[in-house]
């Protein structure tokens, strides 16, 4: 069986067959999903704000590769591969920090925060030495969102067509998203979830909703449509945002009411949900009051980082407004969802699984991420028979 079979119906039968077992658990595959998924496409890196000032500095890893990214005084946010040019010892070795420049601490070649050469020892006898060449290696940097995005692509694919694409095809255009205003909105809470799990099933996960009535007892409760088993990601191809139920107040863990909402939604965006999924990494929750982003990073092919942040209006954070019984909901719902892809994930290495599983119709939808990750890896990963 290759790749380009995927998702086969079954003769007869309602369900489509998904990726097999070893999708999630080859270190060849996972190497190719790198190189061609993550080191390619535009990733979500961190919070804007997280850079506040200029010379602070981040190391982040995309792929196999480790970048640094950092706020220069003048061109904004940069970031570089973390690579020496001289003999290539890792400039910053350490998470994060502050600098005037970045400089190596092999042999001190020094760079500035926009990635020129600007010192090493004896490079005044060096005149030939042309110190833009041999700085440091750029990549491609985007802000959306309060977010920085990067691409490690020598030429990135459009942005436009691809991050803001996902919202378009969500929404029917971006200016819904708009409405939240997110790029002005502070974290409240952010947590870090270190799930041993392939990062096909988060996502997998994170498009349906058959699972809601089992594993999400409170999100059911705020939302009794989930319990149908419908994902908010698409009703009959439509716009569809999944509803609060009737004597729910807020998207909270008990549904009391939450924080006031957003200045700018529409009035059809009250008392709703949405979800965005935006390959190959970001989850994007709205709700009236607060908007909900996850990032993943893939470590391994059965490791993933999964960063939550909860984002609100300034003032409730500045306030001190009370967030925690907002917080908590997707907290749980998280922890819920984590919890049933380790579970899932060393069945994914079981001989019963060597033909892989089953898509009801209700996540039939997933078909189309099957098959982009397919198209993405060539469209001829060998898989077992
Ligand atoms: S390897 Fe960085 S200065 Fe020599
Ligand atoms: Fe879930």
């Amino acid at each position: 069986m290759i790749i380009d079979q995927l998702n086969e119906p079954v003769p007869g039968s309602s369900l489509l067959s998904t990726p097999t077992g070893d999708a999630y658990t080859d270190p060849t595959i996972f190497e190719r999903e790198q190189a061609e998924i993550f080191e390619k496409m535009w990733n979500c890196v961190m919070r804007e704000d997280s850079l506040a000032t200029a010379g602070e500095w981040k190391t982040i890893t995309i792929g196999r590769e480790e970048i640094i990214v950092v706020r220069t005084r003048k061109s904004g946010i940069r970031a570089y591969y973390n690579v020496c040019r001289h003999r290539g010892m890792r400039v910053c070795t350490s998470g994060e920090g502050k600098n005037k420049t970045l400089q190596c601490g092999y042999h001190a070649w020094t760079y500035a925060l926009e990635g020129d050469l600007v010192a090493a020892p004896n490079l005044t006898s060096m005149p030939d030495v042309d110190r833009k060449e041999y700085g440091l290696k750029p990549v491609h940097v985007r802000t959306w969102l309060g977010y920085v995005w990067i691409s490690l692509a020598d030429d990135p694919p459009s942005f436009d067509e691809t991050v803001l694409g996902e919202v378009k095809t969500r929404f029917g255009d971006v200016e819904s998203i708009d409405n939240y205003g997110v790029e002005n909105l502070k974290c409240g809470e952010s947590k870090t979830y270190d799930v041993q799990a392939n990062w096909k099933l988060i996502i997998e996960n994170f498009m349906e909703c058959y699972h809601c009535a089992t594993i999400h007892p409170e999100l059911t409760e705020v939302i009794p449509e989930f319990a149908d088993g419908l994902a908010s990601q698409r009703k009959n191809g439509e716009v569809h945002g999944a509803s609060f139920g009737d004597d729910i107040q807020g998207f909270t863990v008990d549904g009391s009411s939450g924080v006031s909402s957003l200045p700018a939604i529409a009035p059809g965006q009250d008392r709703k949900y949405y979800a965005i999924t935006v390959k190959p990494q970001v989850f994007i929750n709205t709700v009236p009051d607060h908007v909900i982003i996850h990032r993943m990073f893939p470590v391994s092919e059965s490791r993933t980082i999964v960063v939550c942040d909860w984002l609100f209006q300034p003032q409730v954070i500045d306030e001190g407004m009370e967030i925690a019984n907002s917080v908590e909901l997707f907290h749980r719902v998280n922890q819920q969802d984590f919890e049933a892809c380790e579970q899932t994930q060393p069945s994914m290495s079981s001989k019963a699984y060597d033909h892989g599983g089953a898509l009801v119709p209700s996540e039939h939808h997933i078909e189309e991420f099957h098959q982009w990750w397919a198209a993405r890896l060539g469209g001829n990963v060998p898989v077992p028979a």
